[in-house]
Formats: C-alpha cells, structure tokens, sequence
C-alpha cells in the first residue's frame, strides 16, 4: 500500500523523509521517492524502482539539500513498478511535484484531455495526470498553487490522499484527505504530512487527522485548514499516545481488526485496477492472454487452499453464471496429486494471497508440465507464484500481516467476480447489459462492506453470547455456502473454538445429530434464491433448540421470529453477496475470540504462509 511522507522546516528534508518512508516500509511496496525544494528554490527528484536502499544509494551520488520535501512509498496500481511510475510525479516544467496515495477513476479521461492540449505523459499513472492538471490550472489563471489544486480536484473523480508543492510558492506544503487518510504533524517551527502516525512519531505527538475533503496549508509554523470550496475550516490538534508498534496499527488492537477495516479500499484498489483495462488484457513477462485463447478454453480449475480455496468456491459459482465453461475448484494438495489430462485449453488458476504456498506452487508446476496456461490471482508480488505463472491478476489488498485472511480474501473474490465477468462477456454468455449490471454492482461493493463496518455493536454482543460454547455449526447455501465453510474457518482459527461449515440442505444428512439445546448454529440467510430453503433448514435447527444467529438482509425482520439473533448486513444481489455477509463473519469470529482472550494475531500452531507441504 503506498505511503506519503511530507516535510518542512529547519532539518534536512532529505533524511526526514528516508526516515519516514523506512517507517512505512511494513505496508509494502515496490518502489519510491522524494523530491526536495532546495535553497535557490530548485525543486529536484530521486525515485527508484524496489526498496529504499537503492533510493539511498543513489542520493549518496546526488544528494539533495533543502528543508522542504515529500516522499512516497508505491504499491503499483495504475502501471508496472518501475522508475518512471514511481513518485513524486512533476510537471513537465519540473516546478510542481506530487505523491498520491488512491486511485483517480477518471484519471484516462482527464489525460485524454491534457494529451489533445498537448501535454505529454511520463508515466502510466493516473498521479501524472493529476499534476498536470494543476500546472495547467495555474496557466489558465488560478492564483496560486492552493488554487490550483482546488480547481484541479473539482474535475477529479477517486478517493485520494495528496501532497504538493512547487517551487514557485516554496515555503509550502498542500495537503488534501478524500477517500485515503492523512495525516499532519505539528512540531516546533516544523510541520509533517503523512499517510500514517508512524513517520512522525520520532519528532512529535501532536498531530491533526484531516477530514474528507479537508485540504491543509502547511509553512514551517503553521497549518491552516481550508475546505474544497476554499472557506476556512478550524483543524483539532490531537495528541497520540500510541507506542511504534500500535502506530503501525494505526491504533487498532490488532492487525486483523486493522486489516477487516481495510477492506473497503482493498476492494475499491482491486476493482478499479482491473475494470479500465479488462483482466485480459493483462500483460505478464511480455506475455499477454489472448482473446483466441480464452475463446477455445473449455475447462477452468481453481485451485488453491484454505481460505483461498473458499474464494475459488465463490469463483466457481459466478464462473457457472457468467461463462458455459466446465468449471472444478481443488484444494492444491490434492490437485497435485490428481491423475490430470490438462493440455492448453484446461486453463488453470491458482489463488494466493502469500504467492508462496507450497502446494499451491506444486500445482502450478504441474499443470504448467502438463501444457496448461496457468493464471494466478496473487496478492504478494514478486512472490514465486507470480513469477512463475503465465499470466497474474494483482489483488490489491495491500500487505496482509494478521494469520487470519480477511482483506485478502474478499479481494480474491473481487478479482475473480471481474475475471467471470470480462471472461464471460468475451466469451458471448453473457451481454453487454450484463456484464454492466456486474460491474455496477461490484462498484458499490465496498461501500455495503462499510456499512457492515460501521455498525460493530451488535456483532460484539452477540459474539459474547456464544463465545462459551464448545462448537458451532455455520450454514450457507449457494453463493454462501463458502461464506459458511469461510466463518467456521475464521472462527476455528483464532478462537479455537471447534466449528463446522455446511451447506444448509446437508444438514440433515448427519451434522443434525449434533444440535441439542442452546447449540450454536450460525445461518447466513440472505435474500438469494433459496432463501426459502435456508429458512427451512433454520426451522430445523430451532425444532432441536439450537441457538440461532441469523445473517439477515436489511428490512428482512421476518427472521426475527425464527432466530435468536439476527445480525443485519446491507443488501446486494446474490452473486456479490459473499464480500459483504462474510464481513460480520469476520467480526463475529473476531469477537468471540476476544471474549475467550486468544493471542488473534498470532494464532497458535498457525503460519502466515504455509511453505512446507
Ligand atoms: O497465501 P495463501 O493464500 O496461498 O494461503 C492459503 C492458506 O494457507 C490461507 O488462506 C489460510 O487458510 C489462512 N490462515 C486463512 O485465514
């Protein structure tokens, strides 16, 4: 995940902002930057592809003087990593600089534009075009630097966190919060900018989270607040009482709360990444999946592990909507083993948060001596997994730290939703009017998994009133059936609490036998095609006395009578449905094992990446 650091004051800005990038390091990135404005008021920038170390490197052959700067970690979003996508971005007169963290959705729209007023682009970013847009406000007329970057951000479409400045106006810094937090430290006769509390720690505790669409003016001895439509807005100063390690929490009590809250932009990152172009057209070592090819396809196997191979379960069930392929998910270990005929047109995809898991890798090997192309949906680059498929699609989620997967998760189900759906409409199964019902509906995603986040009460109470139980069934059908394999997995992992997931119809095929008074039996119920059915199968739970916990549809207050629980999630159609439930899933299992005091970031007997077979 990228990462902003901005400096101005007495010090070198040099070494505040190698310090500060060092201090992000942990959310992951692939390359880097900083631009510093020097005494002549020469603004000049080093930015190199991989780790910082060899943005050190080379500033010791060019160092850079000057007490006013910014810097930038990047996960590569729009464009490969390289040297030239990395930023600071300018603009071609090499005056104004930029570091974005987000996505700009209607960044090609605004560089078609600046390209037919002639403006020439550098990188594939949609940062570039944003700063172009600001040197070109300035030329129609905006009055300062401040102005400019209000009348760029008006034609601006995203979610967004900036740092600016120029060397025209060089005892400022502007910095803008919409959609992506940030951060202003306030020091003494110096101010900061920075995408987390981490960078600013060693220099001061004092410290103003900016508001959406909050933009801060910073010289060395102040920061004012102004808002988007350039009145005055009075900024808190806060202090932080957070230890090094709780920054890098960014406060939360653990990484897997940190990381289930991320998932709104995880999935924002991943959706927007994957929609201008088309999976398809993803390029991987020169290597581009062809539209011949994905037409003669006629068998695809996703195989993958763990909580991976929930979200293959969940690509199956949208790929047997989408397209009239064959479609079979496996679990690596076995697939590996399996007698195979794969040749070209079985076409393998393998799903991975770490890229490193070893039976998944065995798989791949596999299948690519067999002749298969293999696709990978990969979380981790440069992981071995990428490397070694014929083609990737990057999920976005950012660096997933806590065992448990969560963000990862509904960011594997984000791109292979896409992959069904552009796979499906090249295809010819499915029309244009709906691959764009998809698409639409896979946009608002993220914004259902906020209001699942927003409202955590309810999930914690009744996380409590089954965190005493020995076992606990979890049931799904359809679409949901994984999500139920996915929060009996959760739940297992962290709180080692036993927990089974099934299917709703199997229930009765022996798993029944187990339901005695006050059991707890977890039933995602959600408006889909057998609703109907699932609320049969709750019937029978509650015919034995079981305890039961309904995830209901919001407005569905009919399972209020049928349940003891209800734990209400925001509607979205079926085939998007398993991103949003599995959310209070994550919760509920989160809550639990807070009740029963387990170690959650570090379960035991329990391994990031499992690289032994
Ligand atoms: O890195 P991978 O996605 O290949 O890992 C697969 C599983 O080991 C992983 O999902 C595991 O099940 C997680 N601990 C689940 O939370």
């Amino acid at each position: 995940m990228c990462g902003i650091v901005g400096y101005i004051g007495g010090r070198q800005a040099c070494t505040v902002l190698l310090d500060g990038l060092k201090r992000l390091e942990y959310r992951g990135y692939d390359s880097c930057g900083i631009a510093v404005i020097n005494g002549e008021g020469d603004l000049r920038t080093t930015k190199r592809k991989g780790r910082i170390q060899g943005l050190e490197e080379a500033l010791k052959s060019g160092p850079m003087d000057g007490s006013v700067g910014i810097g930038h970690t990047r996960w590569a979003t729009h464009g490969h990593p390289s040297d030239a996508n990395s930023h600071p971005h300018c603009d071609e007169s090499g005056e104004i600089a930029i570091v974005h963290n987000g996505i700009i959705e209607n960044y090609v729209d605004i560089r078609h534009e600046l390209e037919r007023g002639g403006h020439t682009f550098k990188s594939e970013t949609d940062t570039e075009a944003v700063v172009l847009l600001i040197a070109e406000k300035l030329k129609n007329g905006a009055a300062d630097l401040l102005e400019a970057v209000r009348a760029a951000l008006e034609d601006v479409v995203g979610q967004y966190a900036l740092c600016v400045m120029s060397s025209r106006e060089p005892e400022k810094l502007i910095a803008v919060r919409s959609g992506a937090p940030l951060i202003v430290g306030v020091g003494d006769e110096e101010n900061f900018v920075t995408s987390d509390a981490a960078p600013v720690l060693p220099y001061t505790k004092k410290v103003i989270y900016l508001g959406e669409g909050e933009i801060a003016v910073l010289t060395r001895d102040s920061v004012r607040g102004v808002s988007m439509e350039g009145d005055d807005v009075p900024l808190e100063i806060k202090e932080i009482q957070w230890s090094m390690e709780q920054a890098e929490r960014m406060g939360y009590e653990t990484y897997m709360l940190k990381e289930i809250f991320e998932q709104p932009e995880a999935l924002r990152r991943t959706y927007y990444s994957l929609l201008p172009k088309g999976w398809f057209e993803i390029e991987h070592e020169g290597e581009r999946l062809t539209t011949h090819h994905l037409r003669k396809i006629d068998k695809i196997y996703l195989v993958s592990c763990g909580t991976a191979y929930h979200a293959g379960m969940v690509g199956k069930y949208f790929l047997d909507i989408t397209t009239d392929l064959d479609i079979q998910t496996d679990f690596s270990s076995e697939f590996r083993y399996r007698r195979l005929k794969l040749d070209r047109n079985k076409f393998v995809t393998v799903i991975s948060q770490s890229g490193e898991t070893a039976d998944t890798l065995a798989s791949l090997r596999a299948a690519k001596s067999m002749g298969s192309s293999v696709l990978s949906i990969v979380n981790v680059r440069e992981s071995t997994i990428a490397r070694e498929s014929d083609h990737v699609i990057y999920t976005l989620a950012g660096p997933e730290i806590g065992v448990a997967s969560t963000k990862a998760y509904t960011s594997q189900i984000m791109a292979i939703s896409m992959f069904a759906v552009f796979l499906g409409h090249l295809r010819g199964d499915i029309s244009d009017e709906e691959r764009d019902y998809y698409l639409n509906g896979l946009k608002d995603v993220p914004d259902k998994v906020e209001r699942v986040l927003e409202n955590t009460s309810r999930i914690r109470e009744c996380a409590e009133s089954i965190a005493g139980a020995r076992s606990s069934f979890y049931l799904g059908r359809g679409f949901n059936f994984p999500t139920a394999l996915e929060g009996a997995l959760k739940n297992k992992e962290i709180s080692y609490m036993h927990c089974e997931g099934y299917s709703g119809g199997e229930m009765k095929h022996g798993p029944i036998a187990l339901i005695e008074k006050g059991f707890p039996v977890i039933a995602i119920c959600t408006r889909s095609a057998t609703y109907e059915k699932m609320i049969s199968n709750i019937k029978e739970v509650a015919a034995r006395d079981g305890y039961i916990v309904t995830i209901a549809s919001e407005g569905d207050n009919f399972l209020e009578s049928v349940s003891d629980r209800v734990l209400y999630v925001p509607e979205v159609i079926e085939e998007l449905s398993p991103m949003v439930n599995v959310v209070a899933l994550q919760l509920l299992a989160y809550y639990i094992a807070e009740c029963r005091g387990c170690d959650i970031d570090k379960p035991r007997n329990l391994a990031k990446s499992v690289t032994v077979e």
